[in-house]
């Protein structure tokens, strides 16, 4: 692979985070990209400046949906240490939705030690607070202009950098889910367990909808028979019952996420018993009308764990905590924080340090 060109602009003022920086709003000056043709495969990877991408009206993404993205973070530990978790396992879930969509695969080792360069680059963008963190979108999209519908034969890969607090406005404060038997989000050996935009497209007339009847967002049920739990908006779901902790297991049609991954190990650190596995909506029903049923969170990269306060399905409506967030979820998002922020030891190896240089400016 080519040596990465640096193309760094000298910033004239010091980098200062809004106090309040919600999600997605902002971005940092420079971005990583590389492109791929049939000739030279992935080719050309240089850091410069975030700006506007010349795109052609006939781009074969833009009508035809060819794109994978996905989402991880880099923290500012309170030793000042710059950590990633777990890059390897969203690159290799990066390669995977690629795989599935004609794209071809990246090279995973060069492209973290990229996104160290970058995360160097960019440091005083990471923000210092508990909560806050830089967010990592990479992604990858058919680039070359033709009308015909096959896959492209010219890629961008982008590795865009920006600085996040809560992803829902609530904070932690559990969210009202409405189950959704209306719409799906994805069927098995269609999309669903790949980060493609197709599937959050899908996702925005439910969401949309349940907002206007006062939800935060929805949760889906299976593709087919609109019966077992999937997801809950975009994060995994995990239904914490008086004798097990169960989660959807991967199906085909479930995203594999790296925080329900990093959860499941957590738990079974802890001696609890976690089992992937079908479950009904209405086990979930009637395990609450029988008490048995503690409460339901769910987890992402963006929220990390979000409880779930409320949940109503066709006439029924379900609370847990009283709309408090629940034991576990406060327990795991704390155990996750800590991780990420070097409060805790690091004993699984999740986390990859970004070695903080000298930055050179052309
Ligand atoms: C997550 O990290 O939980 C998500 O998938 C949300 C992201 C697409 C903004």
């Amino acid at each position: 692979m080519e040596q990465i060109q640096f193309n760094i602009k000298e910033r004239k003022t010091k980098v200062i985070l809004p106090e309040t920086l919600g999600f997605g709003k902002f971005f940092t000056d420079h971005m990583f990209e590389m492109d791929y043709n049939q000739t030279d495969g992935w080719h050309n990877p240089v850091i410069r400046s975030v700006e506007d991408l010349p795109v052609h009206p006939a781009s074969m993404f833009i009508h035809y949906g060819q794109a994978v993205f996905e989402g991880l973070k880099a923290f500012r530990q309170d030793s000042g240490d710059i950590v990633i978790f777990r890059p390897d396992k969203h690159f290799e879930r990066l390669n995977n939705s690629s795989r599935r969509i004609c794209i071809p695969e990246i090279d995973i080792d060069f492209v973290i030690d990229a996104l160290k360069e970058l995360i160097n680059i960019e440091k005083d963008w990471i923000p210092t607070k508990h909560g806050e963190s830089l967010y990592i979108r990479p992604f990858i999209f058919g680039a070359d202009a033709f009308l015909g519908v096959k896959p492209a034969k010219e890629y961008k890969l982008i590795l865009l950098l920006s600085p996040v607090g809560a992803y829902y406005p609530e904070g932690f404060k559990p969210v009202k889910i409405l189950v959704t038997d209306e719409y799906v989000r994805a069927v098995r050996k269609g999309l669903g367990d790949c980060k493609t935009p197709a599937n959050y497209a899908a996702s925005l007339l439910a969401g949309q909808e349940a907002v206007k009847k006062g939800f935060t967002q929805v949760l889906w049920l299976d593709g087919v028979e609109q019966k077992y739990i999937e997801e809950v908006g975009t994060m995994n779901i995990f239904i914490n019952l008086k004798n097990e902790i169960v989660t959807p297991k991967l199906n085909g049609s479930i995203l594999p996420g790296v925080t329900r991954r990093s959860v499941i190990e957590i738990l079974k650190d802890w001696n609890m018993k976690i089992v992937e596995r079908d479950i009904t909506i209405d086990e979930v029903v009637n395990a609450y009308d029988k008490g048995n049923l503690i409460g339901v969170f769910g987890t992402g990269t963006a929220a990390i764990i979000s409880s779930v306060g409320w949940l109503t399905y066709k006439n029924k409506q379900m609370i847990f905590n009283n709309g408090k967030p629940g034991e576990l979820d406060l327990k795991l998002f704390n155990e996750l924080t800590s991780l990420h922020y070097g409060m805790k030891n690091d004993t699984h190896n999740w986390l990859t340090l970004v070695e903080q240089k000298e930055v050179v400016v052309s």
